[in-house]
């Protein structure tokens, strides 16, 4: 795809990685809507480049997404690449873990992602023209094995699923779909739990002091930014942007493919 002109609506943007994809793909001629829960950060975003424009957006609440592409449609007359990032993260201990944070972390990292999709492609649908969808997931979309990580496990493996199931379906209408599967980025995501308006549930602090210094020792999230418009660009399905974590996907394939042949030597599936 090529990016000059392009109109892209990115969630999550006020911060981390949805702003250095936001900033990447400004650099490369696109306007962007900067879409996030975070009025003043986003305008902030927002006003630091060319062509840009921001709009505050919980993608938990489909009202709230709808009147963001509403405000995409005012702003810049179409919609060409939708990048669902916004997410949360909490430490879980697996028997103890309050409901509420289930369902505040489903809302977000999944269903904001599903309002996402349900109220853009039909935009891009319209103008006939094709785009792209980034859906941001994590390595914890292909690799669960930290614990303490169960429910945003889940909800990425979740993304993850989605997006190679969507991706055969809007192939026909030449929207392509990648999901962006990031290692550990230096962005404050670890402290999405603290931030949750009147956030009442708790999360284990053993679990969340392991994750945020493996948030703190990743790599700049402009890298996984500029990464992630080269990859819209080159049409890539999947966007990784941790060559070390290689051995965990090789891990995980061993373990599925050697109880997948024990049933196939049985007998009792025969043919
Ligand atoms: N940082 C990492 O190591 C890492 C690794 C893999 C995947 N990810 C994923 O990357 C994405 C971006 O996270 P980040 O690391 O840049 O964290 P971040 O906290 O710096 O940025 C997330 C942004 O999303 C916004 N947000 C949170 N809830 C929202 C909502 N309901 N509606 C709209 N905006 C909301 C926040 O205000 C924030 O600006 C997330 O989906 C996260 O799961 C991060």
């Amino acid at each position: 795809m090529k990016l000059q002109d392009k109109v892209a609506f990115v969630t999550g943007a006020a911060s981390g990685i949805g702003l250095g994809i936001a900033r990447a793909l400004a650099a490369r001629g696109v306007r962007v809507m900067l879409a996030d829960l975070d009025g003043p950060g986003v305008e902030a975003a927002a006003a630091g480049l060319d062509g840009a424009a921001a709009t505050v957006c919980d993608v938990a609440d489909i009202a709230a997404v709808r009147a963001a592409a509403r405000a995409t449609l005012d702003r810049f007359g179409r919609v060409d690449i939708l990048v669902n990032n916004a997410g949360v993260s909490f430490g879980a201990e697996v028997g103890a873990t309050a409901l509420a944070d289930w369902r505040w972390i489903v809302d977000v990292n999944l269903m904001g992602v599903v309002h996402g999709v349900e109220t853009f492609v039909p935009l891009i649908k319209a103008h006939g023209q094709g785009g792209h969808i980034v859906n941001t997931a994590s390595m914890t979309g292909f690799w669960a094995g930290l614990p303490g990580l169960s429910p945003y496990a889940a909800t990425k493996f979740a993304v993850v699923g989605y997006a190679e199931a969507i991706r055969a379906e809007l192939a026909d209408h030449h929207i392509g779909v990648s999901v962006l599967a990031p290692g550990w980025v230096r962005t404050r995501i670890h402290q999405s739990h603290a931030r949750r308006a009147g956030a009442a549930d708790h999360e284990v602090p053993a679990v969340a002091e392991t994750i945020g210094a493996l948030v703190e020792g990743g790599i700049d999230p402009q890298v996984v930014g500029d990464w992630t418009a080269d990859c819209i660009a080159a049409g890539r399905g999947y966007i990784f942007t941790d060559p070390h974590m290689r051995s965990l996907l090789d891990l995980r394939h061993q373990m599925i493919q050697a109880d997948y042949d024990a049933c196939a030597r049985d007998p009792r599936f025969a043919l």
